[in-house]
C-alpha cells in the first residue's frame, strides 16, 4: 500500500481532507508540520522565528524522508515541500502526489484570522499569496494529480482523490492481463 501525498499551498485544505481521505481508505493519517512539532518541541511559528526558514526546510526533509519510508499513510505537507527536488522524488517514489489548488481569494478567506503560518504573517497576505503562488505553480505541477478545491466541500474532493487512487488500481489490473496474453502466445 504506497502512500498518498497531498500537497498544495497553505490553506487548500490538506489536512482536512487528509483526515477524511484516510478515514475512508482506511489508511494512517499524519500532518507533516504536527509531526515536525512534535519532534522539535515547539511551534513552526517558533521554529521560524528563531532558526530561520532554511532550518525550517532542512527538519522538514528529514521528517518527509521518515515519513516515506512509512506504507499506507496519507500524509498532509507543508505548502513548501514542493520546492525540494529530493522531496519531490522521494514522494514519487513511495507514492502518489496529489495536489490541492484553490484561488488567491478562496485562500485569502480561509487563512484570515489565523497566525500559525509564519509567510503570511505579512502586511499584505494577499500580495504575499499571489506572488508565492506563482512562483510555486511549476512545482505544484509536477503533482500526480492536481483538484482545484476552491468550490469544492472535503467530501468532494476526497472522492476525486479516492476514484483517481483507485483507477490507477484497475490500470495496474489491465497492464497485468496484457503481460498475461503476451506471454500465453508465446
Ligand atoms: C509553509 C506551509 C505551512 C508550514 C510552513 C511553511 C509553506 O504548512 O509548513 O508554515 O512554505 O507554504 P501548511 O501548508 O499546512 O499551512
Amino acid at each position: 500500500m504506497k502512500n498518498i501525498y497531498l500537497v498544495g499551498f497553505m490553506g487548500t485544505g490538506k489536512t482536512s481532507v487528509g483526515k477524511e481521505l484516510a478515514k475512508a481508505k482506511k489508511y494512517h493519517f499524519v500532518d507533516l508540520d504536527d509531526l515536525i512539532e512534535l519532534k522539535e518541541r515547539r511551534r513552526i511559528t517558533d521554529i521560524f522565528a528563531k532558526d530561520g526558514e532554511p532550518y525550517f526546510r532542512k527538519i522538514e526533509k528529514k521528517a518527509l524522508k521518515e515519513v516515506s519510508r512509512e506504507k499506507g499513510f496519507v500524509v498532509a505537507c507543508g505548502g513548501g515541500v514542493v520546492l525540494d527536488k529530493d522531496n519531490i522524488k522521494a514522494m514519487k517514489e513511495t507514492g502518489k502526489l496529489v495536489c490541492l489548488g484553490a484561488s488567491c481569494d478562496a485562500i485569502l478567506k480561509r487563512v484570515a484570522g489565523q497566525t500559525h503560518r509564519p509567510l503570511l504573517n505579512v502586511p499584505n497576505p494577499k500580495k504575499q499569496i499571489d506572488v508565492l503562488m506563482k512562483m510555486r505553480a511549476p512545482y505544484y505541477a509536477q503533482a500526480d494529480k492536481v483538484i482545484d478545491t476552491s468550490k469544492l466541500s472535503i467530501k468532494q474532493v476526497v472522492g476525486k482523490i479516492n476514484k483517481l487512487t483507485q483507477e490507477s488500481k484497475k490500470v495496474k489490473v489491465k497492464s497485468k492481463d496484457r503481460k498475461t496474453k503476451v506471454k500465453s502466445k508465446k
